[in-house]
């Protein structure tokens, strides 16, 4: 008898848990903050990218708002290149969470799985572009 009931408890504790998990990948936006952004970039990317010149990976100075694979000079990926999408906060989310699954055959093989880590580096790059952009006008 109480063997079932712990088979039912520990049943009820995963469902709760998976709902959870499912919550969390749909959640609405959390906030960003730039600020936090900008140190977090340097630990997290800074091993392949930088802001203003391309190294292991391109460089970040307009990523925000551009075409994925579009910086000159650095050598893509056919993967990166061919991948069809606008950097924005739900594409660059869905990147960082895994590059892999969003363009198969990608030379980026590192993933952020914390969400607000996430959120405020994306805050970050765009803060860096529309700096960049006002600086063109
Ligand atoms: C281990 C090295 C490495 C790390 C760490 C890394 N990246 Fe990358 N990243 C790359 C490489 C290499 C590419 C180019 C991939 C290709 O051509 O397939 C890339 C590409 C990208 C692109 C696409 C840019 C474009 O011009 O379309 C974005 C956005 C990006 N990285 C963001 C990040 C962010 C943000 C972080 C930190 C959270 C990060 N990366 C950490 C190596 C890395």
């Amino acid at each position: 008898m109480l063997a079932i009931l712990c088979a039912v408890l520990l049943v009820g504790a995963i469902a709760e848990d998976e709902q959870q998990n499912f919550e969390s990948k749909v959640s609405p936006e959390i906030e960003g903050d730039a600020g936090r952004g900008e140190s977090l970039y340097q630990r997290r990317c800074g091993a392949c990218h930088s802001i203003d010149q391309n190294r292991i990976g391109p460089k970040h100075q307009n990523t925000f708002g551009s075409k994925a694979g579009a910086v000159e000079g650095f050598a893509y990926s056919k993967a990166l290149k061919e991948l069809d999408v606008v950097w924005n906060e739900v594409t660059l989310d869905e990147w960082l969470q895994n590059p892999s699954a969003m363009a198969p055959g990608t030379r980026m093989g590192f993933r952020l799985t914390d969400e607000q880590e996430r959120a405020d580096i994306i805050a970050y790059l765009r803060q860096v572009s529309e700096a960049a952009a006002a600086q063109v006008e």
